[in-house]
């Protein structure tokens, strides 16, 4: 019999000798949302992925350090490879629990860089024991005698795809991972000789930049049919967030002009009057409605007539909080036919240092296409 399990990305793994470059996220992200907490004695399903996506959430909420939410999210991943024994069980199995000490202290150093000291250990302890105190009053219906723990996310047990489950671990692996020091960063090296990086950035995902010749050919297109803006940006933001992956809203800021004078001093109240930007076709949630000229990341690109490529929102100083999913943001200024800028493009995404120098290079030749066969 063999004496390595085969996992969902088809990597031979073997749990007596287990190896670092083995353990792939994907696999864990895609385990853990297939296995069932409770090995099944729950009253519905809800897997180990969900109950970890809980704790890093609650980590979050409390404002602990990106490492520490890191470490709630992965603190049971070992169970992808080892499964989930019941605490009573694990308690008689003593080479159960140094194997799986051994991969979770493993699987900390592959993503933080180090195990978790003791001190972490009890946070996410901490957070784990509140976490498992829900799942067993909504999942077994399980009174318990002490009262509910302090929980700052208000637990929610509906039914969820695994998929979705999926997909929301890997983003949220993807917004608090930071490279560990040493680890070459092709990407953050990239952006690091770019004009915008300042701020400290995380690895992203590997992912195929979109056609972006296609897109621009697309667009074209429609540009052809259709040149007025509402159905053109209607289309072109349609057109980025079905193409661009991990985006959570795509969508156009136009110039409107005011009566209100830039500046804060008497002189500049007598110059010329600042526009606005003002909300125009977009896909994702609702967003605000006006922005400053010079206000944010979309008013800053306006006003420095600049394209704005934000490896994390947080650091971006008076950045405007739309969706809280926002970590990063790319913002490409639009021109009129004098040159003058017209609004804005903007790109918000979940994960930390989404954009690259590529998708600056693509969406700045997606604008073109608007300036060049819009109507402005
Ligand atoms: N974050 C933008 C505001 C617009 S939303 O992202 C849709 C900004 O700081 O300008």
């Amino acid at each position: 019999m063999a004496d390595y399990i085969s996992t969902y990305t088809g990597i031979r793994f073997y749990p007596a000798q287990p190896d670092a470059e083995g353990i792939c996220i994907e696999d864990i992200a895609h385990a853990l949302s297939l296995l069932c907490r409770g090995n099944g004695h729950v009253s519905k399903y809800w897997s180990i992925a969900q109950h970890s996506i809980l704790c890093a959430r609650e980590a979050a909420a409390r404002e602990l350090p990106d490492r520490l939410v890191l470490a709630c999210l992965l603190h049971d991943a070992g169970e992808c490879y080892l499964s989930d024994v019941p605490r009573p069980f694990k308690r008689e199995l003593p080479r159960y629990r140094e194997l799986e000490d051994r991969l979770i202290d493993l699987i900390y150093n592959r993503f933080l860089g180090s195990p978790l000291t003791k001190e972490e250990e009890r946070a996410v302890k901490e957070i784990d024991d509140g976490a498992l105190f829900y799942d067993l009053k909504e999942l077994l219906h399980n009174e318990q005698s002490e009262t509910d723990p302090q929980f700052h996310v208000v637990p929610s047990y509906g039914y969820v795809p695994f998929q979705e489950v999926e997909q929301e671990f890997l983003d949220l692996f993807y917004r608090y991972y930071r490279s560990p020091a040493g680890e070459p960063d092709a990407a953050a090296d990239a952006r690091a000789s770019g004009p915008d990086q300042k701020m400290p950035v995380t690895r992203m995902p590997e992912r195929p930049a979109p056609d972006y010749d296609l897109l621009a050919a697309q667009l074209r297109e429609f540009a052809l049919t259709e040149p007025s803006p509402m159905p053109l940006l209607s289309n072109a933001s349609a057109l980025l967030k079905e193409a661009m992956g991990d985006v959570n809203w795509a969508g156009f800021y136009v110039r409107r002009e005011t009566g209100d004078a830039g500046g804060e001093s008497g002189a500049a109240k007598k110059s010329a009057p600042e526009p606005e930007l003002l909300l125009g076709p977009f896909q994702g949630k609702t967003a605000c409605i006006r922005i400053p000229w010079g206000r944010g990341v979309c008013g800053t690109a306006a006003k420095e007539d600049r394209t704005q490529l934000v490896p994390d929102v947080h650091a971006f100083p008076g950045h405007i909080a739309c969706d809280s999913a926002s970590n990063a943001e790319i913002v490409v200024p639009i021109h009129d036919k004098s040159g003058r800028v017209a609004g804005v493009l903007d790109i918000d995404s979940p994960l930390k240092g989404r954009f690259s120098e590529a998708d600056r290079e693509g969406l700045e030749q997606f604008v073109k296409v608007l300036e060049e066969y819009g109507t402005w």
